[in-house]
């Protein structure tokens, strides 16, 4: 019999599938939904660090950010009139007594403003664990990588200092010292997700106009997870969730194999529907009976740069390997 349970951030998941913060965990019923497809937790549709910004302004308008720029000004307090922070607060609640597994709030953020307090009050409000969704994107010539990085840390301590629960942070894979700067930061979290999925922009050229790309991902950018997770399972402090790119079963077992403790998906529900966890565990338990693996936790890592007997395989080299034998 295959036992398909994992731990994460200390939380006990059922199943180590977990939907992605996203349109399908957007509310009570949409989570109950996840729950009755066996996802062992959800991340819950993101707050904007703007949005609580915005709520916590609410009658103290000399303090608003953007008060020069009336465009900004009029998007913020339209946030503030919305009840962005009422609503996120009685979505936590209202999932939380209607499934038995881990509901995770989710913040997406910028830097460590007053709103960090917030994350209080989701805890309070019956979140299981708190995931940030940082990128910060390095687009202003005049700021250095060192400023960027301190603030994904100012982040991680602020919320940290607010809450007892976990902390997950989930980052991007863009910069220059990924391997340094993930095992610092994991000293200050108790997860990281790797990674995150920056929204894309492409062009249209008959209109000239800017347009967003797709937000569906496609299957081979498990890729980028995959190098990753492998290379920093086991130098990290606390657990690594794999996202980005996980569209079935097989890519459910190499995230595992990698050393991941949890595994997230998104894209693959959009395109499927949510049966689909269904069909991801199925493979995942037939593949562990054909291995012989009864718990995750007797393959978990072992594919991992720290388990490898070639290590050099990770890296460069097998580029070398490789191009040298094409044609
Ligand atoms: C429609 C849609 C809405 C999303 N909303 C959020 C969000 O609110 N917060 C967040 O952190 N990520 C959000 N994401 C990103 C996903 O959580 C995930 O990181 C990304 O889709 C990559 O995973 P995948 O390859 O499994 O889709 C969204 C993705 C999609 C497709």
């Amino acid at each position: 019999m295959v036992d398909l349970r994992t731990r994460y951030m200390g939380l006990e998941l059922r199943t180590p599938l977990i939907v992605s913060a996203s349109g399908l965990t957007k509310s009570a019923d949409a989570v109950k939904e996840c729950a009755a497809a066996d996802a062992g937790a959800v991340v819950l549709k993101s707050i904007f660090e703007e949005q609580i910004e915005a709520d916590l302004a609410t009658g103290e308008d000399a303090h608003l950010p953007g008060r020069q720029l009336p465009e900004a000004y009029d998007f913020i307090k339209g946030h503030g009139r919305d009840r962005a922070v009422e609503r996120y607060l009685e979505t936590i609640a209202e999932a939380r007594a209607v499934v038995d597994i881990p509901v995770i709030a989710s913040i997406h953020c910028v830097s460590a403003g007053n709103w960090t307090h917030f994350a209080r009050k989701a805890q309070d409000a019956g979140a299981s664990a708190i995931e940030l969704n940082v990128f910060i994107p390095p687009m202003d010539p005049r700021r250095t990588g060192a400023e960027i990085e301190r603030t994904y840390f100012d982040i991680a301590r602020e919320v940290r200092h607010a809450v007892t629960i976990p902390v997950a942070m989930k980052i991007g894979p863009y910069f220059s010292g990924l391997s340094n700067f993930a095992v610092r930061l994991s000293n200050e979290v108790d997860a990281l997700v790797l990674f995150n999925r920056f929204f894309r922009l492409d062009f249209d050229i008959d209109r000239m106009a800017l347009v967003p790309a797709s937000m569906i991902s496609e299957p081979s950018e498990i890729e980028m997870p995959l190098r990753w997770i492998s290379i920093l399972s086991g130098r990290v402090h606390g657990d690594i969730s794999a996202s980005t790119g996980v569209h079935d079963g097989r890519a459910v077992i190499k995230a595992l194999l990698a050393g991941a403790t949890s595994v997230q998906v998104c894209s693959t529900l959009y395109e499927n529907g949510l049966w689909y966890l269904a069909k991801i565990l199925a493979d995942l338990r037939a593949w562990m009976e054909s291995q012989g693996f009864s718990t995750i936790e007797e393959f978990r890592g072992r594919m991992r740069q720290l388990a490898s007997s070639d290590p050099s395989a990770y890296e460069r080299v097998q580029f070398m390997k490789i191009h040298t034998g094409i044609e």
